[in-house]
């Protein structure tokens, strides 16, 4: 069995080749980085105009480089929920009219189980039952993962994101986008304890993140409080800026973290799948290993690649397929985030 995947759920146009076996035969992610830097976040319609120009090289290129053609194909599989409206009808009507064109059946991905899924991916053996936690541009969700695709959302933000903090909080500080990159390189010089920036949910038993009072207090450490309206930026040295970058990464950490526990001892689980852009940092990482080894969890963070958004995740399409559940040819999007 053999299947495309496709991804473009938000500003990656990203296509990969995976076997009924999970063998990854090609991948490839077109990144759109440069276009979005200097708006400092994605602008939606520049994502999917930019989807459009790529789609159709990425699958080329990504068929190539397997050997195949399209009549080799099994399936095509392409995600459908959630994500940036524009950016998602592109790559669904790509694989829409792939299928259309060849008879071959159409399988939906959620990318948001695909995140976790990458887990699997990254295993090489199976990962469920699970809490999985996934942490990017536009979640902070943590679920209880029963199967591959039988999630039940425990908890999620109630304002911003962690890489939307990560990103805007970067802004402030003058540091490039994307934010999360560029605040972990600038923390590694400065000192966490610095500041001491509020944890926002951690004391409640409640399973919810909020990130967008830490980046007002970051705002505030900033340039003081009463002055945010006009507010001109402020000169910091290169130290300030280490030291506020470290403490507000610790801060976003302790919270990722101590909710991630949380869940744990809820569920009573004892395998961590984390996944999303966020799971990239190095710092949040190395504490979710050391949780890991004082718990005794089995922990799956994914090598770089395939945190962030790419279409080798898409291979839980192959759990779909195998259900024999496919999807029709009018299947819409479904932006919002599916509960
Ligand atoms: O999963 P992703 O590639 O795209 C979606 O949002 O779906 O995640 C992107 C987010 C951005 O907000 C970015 O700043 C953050 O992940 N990110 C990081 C790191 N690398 C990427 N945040 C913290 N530390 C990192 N090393
Ligand atoms: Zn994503």
């Amino acid at each position: 069995m053999k299947l495309l995947c496709i991804e473009t759920t938000c500003d990656e146009t990203a296509a990969a080749v995976v076997t009924g076996e999970l063998e990854v035969l090609s991948s490839m992610v077109a990144s759109q980085e440069n276009l979005h830097e200097r708006f400092g976040g994605v602008v939606p319609e520049i994502a999917s105009r930019a989807h459009v120009e790529r789609i159709l090289p990425v699958i080329d290129q990504t068929l190539e480089r397997a050997g195949l053609g399209l009549t080799d194909l099994d399936a095509i599989a392409v995600a459908n929920t959630p994500g940036l409206s524009g950016s998602l009808l592109v790559g669904l009507v790509a694989a829409k009219t792939l299928c259309a064109a060849t008879g071959l059946p159409l399988v939906a991905i959620n990318h948001l189980q695909a995140h976790v899924y990458a887990c699997r991916m990254a295993a090489g053996e199976d990962v469920f039952p699970c809490v999985g936690m996934i942490v990017s541009g536009g979640h902070s969700n943590l679920y209880r993962c029963d199967g591959p695709t039988d999630f039940t959302l425990l908890g999620a933000t109630i304002d911003d994101a962690a890489g939307e903090a990560f990103d805007k909080v970067a802004s402030l500080l003058g540091l490039p986008y994307p934010g999360g990159p560029s605040i972990q390189k600038a923390a590694e010089r400065g000192d966490p304890k610095r500041h001491r920036f509020p944890r926002p949910m951690l004391k409640d038993d409640r399973l919810a993140f909020s990130f967008s009072g830490l980046k007002t207090a970051v705002r505030y450490q900033l340039i003081g409080p009463g002055k945010l309206d006009d507010a001109q930026p402020v000169e910091l040295t290169e130290q300030e800026v280490a030291d506020v970058a470290a403490s507000f990464q610790a801060a976003v950490i302790d919270c990722l973290a101590g909710k991630a526990e949380q869940a744990m001892r809820q569920t009573g689980f004892d395998t961590m799948c984390v996944g999303g852009g966020v799971a990239a940092n190095g710092p949040f990482r190395a504490r979710l290993e050391e949780d890991a080894a004082r718990c005794g969890w089995r922990l799956h963070v994914p090598p770089l690649s395939l945190c962030t958004d790419n279409a080798v995740m898409g291979a839980i399409a192959v759990e779909r397929f195998r259900a024999g559940k496919f999807a029709p040819l009018d299947l819409d999007i479904a932006p919002g985030l599916e509960r």
